[in-house]
């Protein structure tokens, strides 16, 4: 399906994005390992989401629908049933890495299967320390999905990751919780802490040292969880207003966790004005609402413990960067080439597309702004995040941009190109 942004535009409004994606899988998940009836509010309606639910299902997991609330009927991880179909993880790289982790707990086999995307991604960095624990994992060519998880008696392990990502460290701590002996996982820089969050509010003796966390096996009990907006969403709508003079969005009710917000910093460093209101807590999780002004940008340099924090929203930052005034320097943002498609090239593409002259990295990409995006024809990649970025990019374009794959945002945003237009007003 294509869709069709028109530019330039004004931003101004107040929205609501759908709840956060990886806080609504670790609840799903969380829920059915705990003991009793979990009551969740706000889960996310993103595809990727549908998918660890339908996994659950297949694993004899009860989730219930009432009006917005979903029911789920924890019974421990001794709770699961061997599954009488492949699981189909979509493709949702969360999905498929944390119920490795938990299945590897769990004395049957499954087979976790993804689409074409997720059957390209690395798999190896969860199976490795999986097996160290004691579990049976078969990968194609070692690496890739399907994957064949026989699970089983596992003993605790100490772990170092050898990169920064919540969902390996996830799934570590899911089997941790099955093992025997405590469990200690340790990461080169900080990635999402949601999971962290989530065990320890659910009553897990977790402690958190660092970059250390350290987990010794626990009975969790079933409460209920609230999942805030998704950063990584409102991102997009941050995104369209912060390079504009003038712009104005106000995005309500968004988790704000720390090992998130790497965007925000970003932002304000690049000289945008964005302000928190209304600062909360819910289950564990900063909330607030988030002022973006739209002002003159200026390029900046990011690499380090920042990237892992902004991981999912450097496609958006090299949209910015072209607006910005000055060189913007990505590095060692690899990751970004082993996500939903590789989002270096793709949105290397679509931004030469556009006109614009960018200088692909390895680990990232240098660009100097400002300059002039034309109206052209994109391609999504097939991945959520490029499909959206590249519509905050058609909006700074003069002209019609018309964006392929454009279906695929409803992976994690689903009613994104309405809210967007909702916002952008001719004047
Ligand atoms: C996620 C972790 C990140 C992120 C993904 C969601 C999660 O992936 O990019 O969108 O929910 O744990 P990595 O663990 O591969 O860094």
């Amino acid at each position: 399906m294509e869709m069709r942004v028109r530019g330039p535009k004004a931003i101004r409004g107040e929205a609501r994005v759908p709840g956060d994606k990886s806080i609504s899988h670790r609840a799903l998940i969380l829920g059915a390992l705990a003991h009793g009836e979990t009551e969740i509010r706000g889960l996310s309606p993103a595809r990727d989401v549908r998918s660890t639910e339908g996994c659950l299902r297949a694993l004899g997991v009860e989730i219930r629908k009432e009006g917005g609330v979903v029911h789920v009927i924890g019974r421990g991880p001794e709770g699961l049933a061997p599954p009488k179909v492949l699981l189909d993880c979509g493709n949702s790289g969360t999905t498929m890495r944390l119920l490795c982790g938990i299945l590897a707990g769990r004395p049957f086999e499954s087979v976790l299967v993804g689409d074409e995307s997720l059957s390209r991604r690395p798999m190896r960095r969860v199976a490795e320390p999986l097996r160290l624990m004691g579990a049976r994992i078969q990968a194609r060519e070692g690496e890739h999905p399907p994957l064949r998880v026989r699970g089983g008696r596992l003993r605790g392990i100490r772990y170092r990751l050898p990169v920064a990502s919540a969902q390996v460290k996830s799934a570590v701590l899911l089997a941790g919780l099955q093992a025997e002996g405590e469990t200690v996982v340790e990461e080169p820089a900080p990635s999402r802490d949601h999971t962290e969050r989530m065990l320890a509010y659910l009553g897990a003796k977790l402690e958190r040292d660092g970059l250390r966390v350290r987990l010794v096996p626990t009975e969790l009990g079933a409460r209920d969880i609230t999942v805030p907006g998704d950063l990584s969403s409102a991102a997009f709508l941050m995104a369209a207003a912060a390079a504009r003079p003038g712009a104005e969005v106000l995005i309500r009710g968004v988790g704000v966790n720390p090992t998130r917000t790497g965007f925000l910093e970003a932002l304000r460093e690049m000289g945008a004005d964005v302000t928190l209101l209304n600062g909360h807590e819910v289950n564990g999780e900063p909330v607030a609402d988030i002022l973006v002004r739209g002002r003159e940008l200026r390029g900046i340099e990011l690499s380090g413990d920042i990237i892992p924090r902004m991981i999912d929203e450097l496609p958006l930052v090299f949209v910015l960067a072209t607006q910005a005034i000055g060189t913007t320097v990505v590095r060692g943002a690899e990751e970004l080439r082993v996500k939903e498609s590789d989002r270096i090239a793709a949105m290397g593409e679509n931004l030469r597309r556009m006109g614009a002259s960018v200088e692909e990295h390895p680990d990232g990409m240098s660009i100097r702004g400002p300059q002039r995006l034309r109206a052209v024809r994109l391609s999504g990649f097939r991945d959520h995040r490029v499909v959206m970025a590249c519509a905050v990019a058609g909006l700074y374009a003069e002209g019609e941009t018309v964006i392929g794959d454009a279906e695929w945002a409803d992976v994690s945003f689903p009613g994104f190109f309405d809210l967007l237009e909702g916002l952008a007003h001719d004047r």
